[in-house]
């Protein structure tokens, strides 16, 4: 069908018979949760770790499973030398942990997330004020070059969360961003839509035409970090409200789930996942 249902996986877990289990059952992508994110994957500057990111791959990959990689480029979870970087400095940190990573990986990853987060919440539209957004506002389209020539067949991906409701000006934003790449030639492949919902960003009754507006720029859309607060059948209609969104559009590609059970979650006090523990 070319659709591709996923979780997030932590390398921690994968010696968890019952969570590999399900693992391999019920999904054909993994995501690492946190395993390829910049702290993980460079925690001294210029010295790269890919041990934790490789057995999720290995992983992955021995079962047949396609991966998304995430995330190339991030305000949050920095190494601590780079937390502490302005300037051109960051600005060539980042370009170079962009295509070192990408490199590495070069082949094995069906979508990258190359940049997360970067547009702030609230009624502005605009960017989110960090150490990468004062390099200059050409930094996201920049990690997009620089990922598509490190890895030239990996898609590449804008993923961000609170964009599922059309009429949210963070919704604006990234699209008007993605119109303006796609008119310029910026290479972008698809959206991630990280879709982490509960009662204060609920799932909007306009998510298919979201995801439909966004598809008809001429990119893929996903579901990347899927998670639900709730439980019984309210939580069930809304899943099931996903899940119809994104099969009314063609161009939507994949559903990714953040994690196995509930167990597994970063929303642990809750139940907002699939599985129980
Ligand atoms: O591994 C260490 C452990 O050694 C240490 O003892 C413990 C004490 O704090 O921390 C552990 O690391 C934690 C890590 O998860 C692994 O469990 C970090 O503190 C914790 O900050 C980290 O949280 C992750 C979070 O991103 C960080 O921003 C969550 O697992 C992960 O689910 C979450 O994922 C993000 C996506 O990347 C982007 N979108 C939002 C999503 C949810 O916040």
């Amino acid at each position: 069908s070319g659709r591709y249902f996923g979780t997030a996986v932590a390398a921690s877990k994968l010696g968890d018979s019952t969570y590999v289990g399900i693992l391999n059952r019920e999904f054909d992508m993994v995501t690492a949760e946190n395993e390829m994110k910049m702290d993980a994957t460079e925690p001294n500057q210029n010295q790269f770790s890919y041990g934790n990111a490789d057995r999720i791959v290995n992983q992955a990959r021995g079962q047949g499973k396609r991966i998304r990689g995430h995330a190339l480029a991030w305000h949050s979870q920095q190494p601590g030398w780079m937390q502490n970087m302005s300037g051109t400095a960051l600005r060539n940190a980042m370009l170079n942990h962009v295509t070192q990573v990408a490199t590495y990986y070069r082949g094995k990853i069906y979508a990258w997330d190359v940049v997360n987060e970067a547009y702030a919440d609230g009624s502005g539209g605009g960017r989110r004020d960090s150490n990468l957004q004062r390099t200059g506002n050409d930094w996201i389209e920049a990690a997009f070059r620089a990922a598509r020539t490190a890895d030239p067949g990996a898609k590449l991906c804008y993923n961000d969360y609170n964009t599922d409701n059309w009429s949210h000006a963070k919704t604006q934003g990234v699209y008007r961003m993605v119109q303006d790449f796609k008119a310029r030639g910026v290479p972008i492949d698809c959206v991630g839509f990280q879709a982490h919902f509960n009662s204060g960003n609920p799932v909007p009754s306009n998510y298919h035409t979201t995801l439909q507006n966004f598809a008809n720029l001429g990119v893929d859309v996903q579901i990347t970090e899927l998670d639900i607060e709730g439980s019984g059948s309210s939580q069930a209609q809304q899943y099931q409200g996903v899940v119809q969104a994104c099969l009314a559009v063609t161009r939507c590609t994949g559903i990714t789930v953040w994690g196995i059970r509930d167990t597994d979650s970063w929303r642990a006090s809750g139940t907002p996942l699939l599985f129980d523990g």
